[in-house]
């Protein structure tokens, strides 16, 4: 394949949302790249070549240049801070960052324990807020961490709102809306400018023609 176009692409839900654009911008993916267990998936006739990676770790491997683009939550742009272009806001995987805790639960008066998997965007939050609070780095079911009495609130995405619902949480605060963004390498940037820019421009008419025709930026 001449000069191909490598994207990282997020494993799981973020997945199918985000092929389903790329198809409405008129890529011809294959549809067994839906149920695919490999990795690494190749698509000749569009000089595509996809990374499937670990949602957090998209941007690592944009910033480390292995991948020329990728599709990353703004969730984990804000928390790693890494050094990519952020290009197009896509406008799927829509949800938001919340402080959630039980009901008629109050915050410790010292120190309150805050588990997420956020620390840097709960740090600095609660440090805006003007809380002086411990954050307790947790990988997955932040939720358990109230109700088991590990944490007086949990910072933590909020898509339909069931897990909270189910697990009989309230949210306290919203802190910002998130979706995915198509994010770009520096260095891919300039070196494979012509590609990227043809990417970007597709997937941004694919954007606006959902949202009936409004420009997006
Ligand atoms: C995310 C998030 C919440 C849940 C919110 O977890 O951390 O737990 O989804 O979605 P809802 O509002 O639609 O219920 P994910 O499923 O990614 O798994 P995790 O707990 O392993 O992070």
């Amino acid at each position: 394949m001449n000069n191909v176009l490598t994207i990282a692409m997020p494993k799981g839900r973020i997945f199918e949302e985000a092929a389903e654009l790329l198809r409405e911008a008129g890529y011809k993916l294959p549809p067994e790249l839906d149920d695919s267990r490999k990795l690494i998936l190749d698509i000749p006739e569009e000089n595509l070549r996809f990374f499937l990676a670990k949602p957090m770790d998209v941007s690592t491997y944009v910033e480390h240049g292995v991948a020329d683009a990728g599709i990353a939550g703004k969730d984990v742009l804000l928390e790693e801070e890494r050094d990519v272009y952020e290009v197009l806001d896509l406008q799927i995987s829509s949800c938001y960052l919340a402080v959630a805790g039980l009901p008629d639960h109050p915050m410790s008066d010292v120190a309150p324990r805050i588990a997420t998997k956020y620390p840097n965007i709960a740090s600095s939050y609660f440090r805006e807020q003007g809380e002086q609070v411990e954050i307790i780095k947790l990988n997955g079911s932040i939720e358990l961490a109230p109700m088991i009495g590990l944490a007086d609130r949990i910072v933590d995405i909020v898509s339909t709102g069931r897990t909270l619902k189910e697990n009989g949480l309230i949210e306290y605060e919203q802190i910002c809306d998130v979706t995915s963004r198509l994010i770009v390498n520096p260095v891919s940037y300039r070196m494979k400018d012509l590609q990227i820019d043809e990417l970007a421009e597709r997937l941004s008419k694919a954007v606006s023609s959902r949202q009936g025709g409004k420009t997006v930026g």
